[in-house]
Parts: C-alpha cells; structure tokens; sequence
C-alpha cells in the first residue's frame, strides 16, 4: 500500500515537472519572440532616423523647407552680448517680433537704438534669468504687452577660465545658476503656452565643451553638458507625450571671439558672432535638432569614448 502510494507521488512529480518545463518553455519562448520584435522595431527605427539624418544633412540648405519668422514673437536671453546682438538683427531682419532679456540694461538699449535706426521695433526687458521670481514676472509682461511667445532663445551665458581651484566658490555657483538653472526657469515660463497652441521652438545656445571638457573651464564645460542633458530629455518628454508641434534646437559652437574667452588662445581660429547667428537662425528655420560649429566636430567628438 505505502509501495503504491509512493509510485503514484512520483508519477504526479514527474508529470508536474514535464508541465513546469512546458510552461518554463513557454514563457521563455514569449519573452524571446518579444525581446526579437522590440530588437527589429529599434533597428528600423535606428535605420529610419539614420538615414533621415544623413538625407537632411547632404541636402543643401537652399533646397530644405526653412519655417517662416515673420511675426514671431522671440524672447531671447542674453540678447546685449555679442552673439545675442547678432541674432537679435538677424531675427529683426526676418520680421520677427524681438524680445530682449539681459542683465546688462545698458548694453541692451544699445543694441535697441541700432536696430531701431534699421526701422525694427525691439521689446527690452532688464531679466536677471537667475532669478526665477524675476523671469516669471517678465513672462508675464512679455504675453501681455507683446504676446505669447514662440520662440525662446536660452542664449545668456557667463564662464570664469580658471583652474578647478582658483574658481571662488560663489562663481561655480553664479556659473551654474546663469547656464543652466536659468534654462528651467525660462522654459517653464514658456513652455505650457507652447504646449497650449501646439507649436513652439526651444533654442539653447550650449557649447562644444559641452561636448569635450576643456581646460579651465571644470565649471563652465559642466554647465554645458547639463544643457545637453536638459535639451535631450525635454526632446524625449516632448515627443513622447506626442507634442510634434514643438522644436528643440541646441547649438554647441567653438570659441567665438565675442570677448567671453578673452585671451584664450585655441589651435583654430575663433568663430564670429555674425557666422554663429547665421547658422542659429537657419537651425531654427530649418527645425534642426542639433547643431555643432564647425559642422564636422559632431563626427569627430564622439571618437573620444
Ligand atoms: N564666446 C564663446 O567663445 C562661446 C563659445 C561657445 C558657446 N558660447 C555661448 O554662447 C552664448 C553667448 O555668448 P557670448 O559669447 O555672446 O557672450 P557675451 O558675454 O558676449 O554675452 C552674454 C550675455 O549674457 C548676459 N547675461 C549674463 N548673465 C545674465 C543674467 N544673469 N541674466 C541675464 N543676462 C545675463 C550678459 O549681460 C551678456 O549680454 C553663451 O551661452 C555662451 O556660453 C560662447
């Protein structure tokens, strides 16, 4: 009796295991068939978007549809320095309705008076985009007095070029608060306007030693990658949440001798604030994801891994 009680347990043992490896079977070949079409769906994608790239990028400028910044209003941070003043005429130029922010009111009214002398209105407001208080408030005037915004330029921007240890501690702070906390602060302002109409352009002027930590610049550099990080995951949360309607542009350049590296004394010849703008404003006509000054630096860079 014990004898056969034994024998029938261990045949509903074993019949139990063959049923766990058929369901262990299974279960394995689901995940497989699951983790293979996650693996074809990303290779496509990877194909798609890599072919999409290398088309936009082999096609000449002139034969690429360029959006239209005829009454645009473009609110643009750092607007009295030397790339923002650039951009500031050549968004004039293509009708645009500029909107000023910088700190420095006096640099700014000139750059106010010059474009004026061409016919161009100009907007001024004295923003320290530190102060988030402050750029809400701006904001606000901004939509009631010129209207909501389309296009917000994160172009403010300071460096201090020293080593890691002569840069006083309120600088690594004030460098971090300028570059990229101001960035928070300015989209959040902005943003939900954009989200409400559909449509909208983000542009952060970054910099190649966002790309490449460069001497003298622990401080600077790391604003800089922090800006890419930020563009990269709005971008992601952007068109995950399906808002195509809006553009993010980020331009990392190469010194440009706007006196901001005064002294510096790199291998290649520094851009002009003139050649930076010119490229910003067809980034922004042409939706551009990611621009890098000189073009071929965004091949080359990510050789350093
Ligand atoms: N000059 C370069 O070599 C170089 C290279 C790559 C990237 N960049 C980036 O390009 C952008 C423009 O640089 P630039 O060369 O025209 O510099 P710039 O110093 O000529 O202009 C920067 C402007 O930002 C303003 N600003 C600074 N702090 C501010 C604040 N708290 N609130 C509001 N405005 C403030 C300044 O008053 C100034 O008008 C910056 O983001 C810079 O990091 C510059």
């Amino acid at each position: 009796m014990v004898l056969l009680f034994i024998r029938h347990l261990d045949i509903a043992i074993k019949k139990h295991e063959i049923m766990s490896v058929i369901g262990w079977i299974k279960r394995t070949t689901l995940i497989a068939i699951a983790i293979s079409l996650e693996v074809a769906v990303m290779l496509w994608l990877m194909f798609y978007f890599f072919t999409e790239t290398l088309i936009l990028t082999l096609t000449p400028t002139f034969m690429r549809t360029q959006k239209s910044l005829r009454g645009k209003v473009v609110v643009l941070t750092g607007g009295a320095g030397g790339v923002g003043q650039e951009l500031a005429l050549r968004l004039a130029r293509a009708n645009a309705k500029v909107v000023l922010w910088d700190i420095n009111e006096e640099a700014m009214v000139k750059v106010k008076d010059n474009l004026e002398k061409e016919g161009h209105q100009v907007y001024c407001y004295t923003v320290d985009v530190t102060d988030r208080k402050n750029v809400y408030k701006n904001a606000d005037l901004v939509k009631q007095e010129v209207g909501v915004v389309d296009i917000l330029i994160n172009n403010a921007g300071i460096v201090c070029g020293n080593t890691f240890l002569d840069i006083p501690d309120y600088m690594i702070e004030k460098t971090f608060q300028v570059n990229i906390l101001s960035n928070y602060w300015t989209v959040k302002a902005f943003l939900p306007d954009m989200l409400r109409k559909g449509k909208g352009h983000i542009v952060t002027v970054s910099s190649l030693t966002g790309m490449l930590g460069t001497y003298k610049c622990t401080d600077y550099s790391a604003t800089k990658h922090a800006t890419i990080g930020f563009h990269e995951s709005l971008h992601t949360e952007l068109k995950t949440h399906g808002h195509r309607g809006i553009s993010m542009t980020i331009v990392c350049p190469y010194f440009i001798n706007t006196g901001m590296f005064a002294g510096c004394k790199p291998n290649m010849p520094m851009l002009t604030p003139r050649e930076v703008s010119k490229r910003i404003i067809t980034a922004i006509k042409q939706n551009e994801v990611y621009v890098t000054m000189p073009t071929w630096a965004r091949f080359v860079l990510p050789l350093k891994q």
